[in-house]
């Protein structure tokens, strides 16, 4: 078959439109597959075609790329359906730089055929094997823009007590917890949880390395706190006990400065669960219903200035490009407590960062465009 004329040829891949071509990467390896899958919906259908010929690319759970159908409805999620990335048997083939910039695809009879150049990839992951780094350095390898953060940022962001360590180094608030490492779990098993036993309860026991609250389990009673670690080890090996922290969850959305503007931050947004115990899994994408987002939140300025500080802050110091979501605490008496920082946040227009922005007065295509432009303005090589 021929790929120019094939009923899989991505859209445009004759070169000489003079639109921009972009790569969607998305799915993967990590446990939040589906929601990557949802995601790159979303982006699908916003993205301007006038000016951007997509070549979609699903990474499969087993880790193979794959070209896939530029077709949203197939990757929605659906009636509690979970989406993922199918094996096509189109294996995508990433140019490594240097004199080779064509991609291609290679049929099952091992035929390759042409894709012809990408100008900015999209890597719309979460979690490891995307969100972390690891794709990121591929694509710095292979001399490729892209959107969002870079190799550091994305890995240090990864893991949330690196990421903690960070954020403590320029005096933001992070509250307290303890580190249980896969060495320490395994040689003294006692002493790991009579750290975490000095923490007051209740406590929240989480993989370091896993987004979407995956494996996050909220413990009350100290005696329920080994069963807890063992939950969030069946994700990561390393895992974090936090304190508990009291108060409202505000987020808010970081984008990176044209040339060399500082980074903008967004309004910032609330959520209010309802019928679960905390923002679980479940609450994020399963049961909508019960979540809502309030954007902007009803915040006395002061508060809202202090978030923002604290966002671009973090941002900053996270060497953070592109794109971030500051997800902080608002205690009753109006203190904020950083919790965590996303490279790649949830990003359907439902998300709290696009939500975020849109009530800054950037509609979802536009950010999408905007984060496009950031990618191509970006020299490649050290920044
Ligand atoms: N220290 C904490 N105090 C109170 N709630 C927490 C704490 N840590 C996590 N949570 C709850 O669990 C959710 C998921 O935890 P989070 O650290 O944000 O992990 P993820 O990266 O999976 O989103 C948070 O949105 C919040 O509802
Ligand atoms: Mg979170």
């Amino acid at each position: 078959m021929d790929a120019a004329t094939g009923p899989h040829t991505p859209d445009d891949a004759r070169a000489g439109s003079g639109r921009h071509r972009v790569a969607l990467v998305f799915g993967g390896r990590s446990d939040e597959h589906a929601i990557s899958c949802a995601t790159a919906a979303s982006v699908l259908r916003a993205l301007d075609r006038e000016r951007y010929a997509v070549v979609p690319v699903g990474i499969t759970r087993e880790g193979h790329w794959v070209l896939v159908d530029d077709d949203p409805e197939a990757l929605d999620i659906r009636d509690g359906r979970l989406p993922q990335v199918e094996d096509t048997g189109r294996q995508v083939i990433v140019p490594l730089g240097g004199v080779e910039h064509e991609w291609a695809w290679k049929d099952g009879e091992g035929q390759v055929h042409p894709l012809g150049e990408v100008d900015v990839v999209f890597p719309l992951l979460h979690g490891p094997f995307g969100e972390d780094g690891t794709i990121q350095g591929l694509l710095e390898l292979a001399d490729l823009r892209y959107v969002g953060c870079g190799v550091l940022a994305s890995a240090a962001m990864m893991d949330k007590h690196v990421m903690k360590v960070l954020f403590a180094s320029v005096g933001l608030p992070v509250g307290p917890y303890t580190v249980i490492t896969d060495l320490q779990w395994q040689r003294d098993r006692a002493a790991a949880l009579a750290r975490a036993q000095a923490l007051t309860f209740p406590v929240f026991v989480k993989p370091a390395r896993a987004g979407s609250s995956v494996g996050v389990v909220k413990v009350d009673r100290p005696e329920d706190l080994e069963v807890a670690v063992d939950k969030a080890r069946n994700h990561d090996p390393k895992v974090l006990v936090e304190q508990g922290i009291t108060g409202r969850e505000v987020e808010c959305g970081v984008l990176g400065g044209r040339g060399t503007e500082p980074p903008r931050v967004s309004e910032c947004g609330e959520i209010t669960v309802s019928g679960h115990d905390f923002y679980d899994f479940e609450a994020k994408y399963l049961d909508e219903a019960n979540v809502q987002i309030t954007a902007p939140a009803d915040l006395p300025d002061e508060v809202r200035e202090e978030i923002r500080r604290i966002a671009t802050a973090a941002f900053e110091v996270a060497d953070a490009e592109g794109l971030a979501r500051v997800d902080v605490f608002v205690a009753p008496d109006g203190s904020v407590v950083l919790n965590e920082i996303n490279t790649m946040p949830g990003f359907t227009p439902y998300s709290m960062y696009p939500q975020a922005w849109a009530a800054s007065g950037l509609s979802y295509p536009e950010l999408v465009d905007e984060l496009i432009t950031l990618a191509l303005e970006r020299p490649l090589g050290l920044r």
